[in-house]
């Protein structure tokens, strides 16, 4: 399990206090996490920014904020000291560098990023600043990651072999009405987005637990065949005409990693991502949320279907779920999550994505205050986020096998706030 290297004293804690403000109040900031960021005991005030100002005034009088901007380049130019970010996915990396470039620590949902260029300038500008980034990944703390990264680190997987990483979410799952929620009429040219632009659930599992990053790939698509004018050339703004994608990637120490990102998928199993993995001691299985194996070569057999199983959400998931939201974006804790680590103030406030939302915020906030990196760092968040970029890339060209760039691991001069 997840141990902090040290901690601060509750006392130090409680002075040391975070001007925040979060850009973007669309769906996943007004059901998950505002409220987080609100209650959170080093979080001394919450500023909110969006464009759309019907939204933003309605986002405002719900929670009882009263400092508003009316652009993310506004919330960049005011005195708050950290930037949490919740616009369209395709947004992310040059918000990003804007904050850090007005001196805001920054907090962004995922993916970190669009290209291979806006990571690298991503990196750079972290590297440059010397503040804060952290990628909000989700399945960074599911239990089957908590648990796998457990083993590894006992070395009961022995040297890692293959993984499996995939995140099947299907158009007609929230997603229509996700991507309308902001698009307005040509709400299909962002919603077409290659599907591998959008890897990191599926990366970050696996690249969390091996410590090892991906290298080469080939990736093969499926052309969509739905006439809604989502996917195909012309439609989006990628050109894209892959639906789902499927990429077998090479890893740095000689492993292999399949990868599926399906959104034209007939499957509704509750957690749409899902990990297994293969070393030469022990294997880890898991079929959508209802079973999940360990087994190795010394005759262990153990189904921790049970174990890592999330407990149902404090709240009532029916008054939250609608537009873009799912059911499964509310969820309890699984025994594997270290709860002790959470401020108090979160009991009883919404959690989803399996146990996820409490952590991130937490772990943000931490980072911040302590000045030390959480466990989705920039450097963390490239190798989840440039390999599927590539993969697209060789979508393009039928599989062509490509190298992916690496943007390294952290300075010297960081400290880490957790052992893992
Ligand atoms: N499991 C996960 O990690 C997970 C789940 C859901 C959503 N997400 C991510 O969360 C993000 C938000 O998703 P959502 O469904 O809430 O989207 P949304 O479209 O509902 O909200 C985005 C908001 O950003 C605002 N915005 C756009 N440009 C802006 C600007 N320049 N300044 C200020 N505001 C601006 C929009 O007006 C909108 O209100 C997405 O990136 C999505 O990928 C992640």
């Amino acid at each position: 399990m997840r141990k902090p290297i040290e901690l601060m004293s509750n006392e130090t804690m409680n002075n040391k206090k975070i001007k925040l403000g979060l850009s973007g109040v669309g769906d996943f900031a007004e059901k998950c996490f505002i409220e987080l960021f609100q209650n959170h005991p080093m979080v001394e005030s919450l500023a909110i920014a969006d464009v759309d100002a019907e939204r933003l005034a309605r986002i405002a009088e719900k929670f009882g904020i009263d400092v508003c901007y009316d652009s993310h380049s506004a919330l960049c130019e005011s005195d708050v000291d950290a930037v949490a970010i919740f616009t369209q996915r395709h947004l992310h990396g040059p918000m990003s560098v804007e904050a850090l470039k007005s001196g805001k620590h920054v907090y962004c949902a995922v993916p970190a990023a669009s290209s291979v260029a806006e990571v690298e300038e991503l990196v750079k500008t972290v590297n440059e600043t010397g503040l804060i980034y952290m990628m909000g990944e989700t399945s960074y703390y599911y239990p089957s990651a908590l648990y796998c990264r457990e083993q590894f680190k006992k070395g009961k997987f022995g040297d890692f072999v293959y993984g499996e990483g995939e995140y099947r979410h299907d158009m007609s799952h929230g997603f229509y009405e996700a991507y309308q929620n902001s698009g307005g009429p040509n709400w299909q040219r962002v919603a077409g987005v290659p599907p591998m632009y959008y890897p990191t659930h599926s990366t970050s599992m696996l690249i969390s637990t091996t410590g090892q990053y991906l290298t080469q790939v080939s990736c093969l698509g499926y052309r969509d065949k739905v006439d809604d004018k989502v996917f195909g050339e012309g439609l989006n703004n990628w050109d894209n005409p892959f639906s789902n994608e499927t990429a077998l990637f090479r890893t740095s120490g000689g492993g292999m990693f399949r990868v599926n990102e399906f959104r034209r998928v007939g499957d509704l199993t509750g957690n749409s991502v899902r990990m297994s993995m293969t070393g030469t001691e022990g294997t880890y299985q898991e079929q959508g949320e209802h079973t999940c194996l360990w087994t190795s070569l010394d005759g262990e057999s153990v189904d921790l279907t049970e174990e890592l199983k999330c407990g149902e959400p404090d709240i009532d998931p029916s008054e939250k779920v609608g537009k873009g939201i799912q059911y499964d974006f509310f969820t309890g804790v699984s025994k594997y999550h270290p709860v002790e680590q959470i401020p108090k103030e979160f009991f009883g406030l919404t959690n989803g994505h399996y146990g996820s939302h409490h952590f991130l915020v937490d772990d943000f906030c931490r980072s911040v205050i302590e000045n030390k990196l959480a466990p989705n760092h920039v450097w963390a968040a490239a190798r989840y986020t440039v390999p599927g970029l590539v993969a697209h890339a060789s979508a393009m060209q039928e599989g062509a096998l490509m190298a992916i760039p690496d943007f390294g691991d952290p300075g010297a001069q960081w400290q880490y706030l957790f052992e893992d």
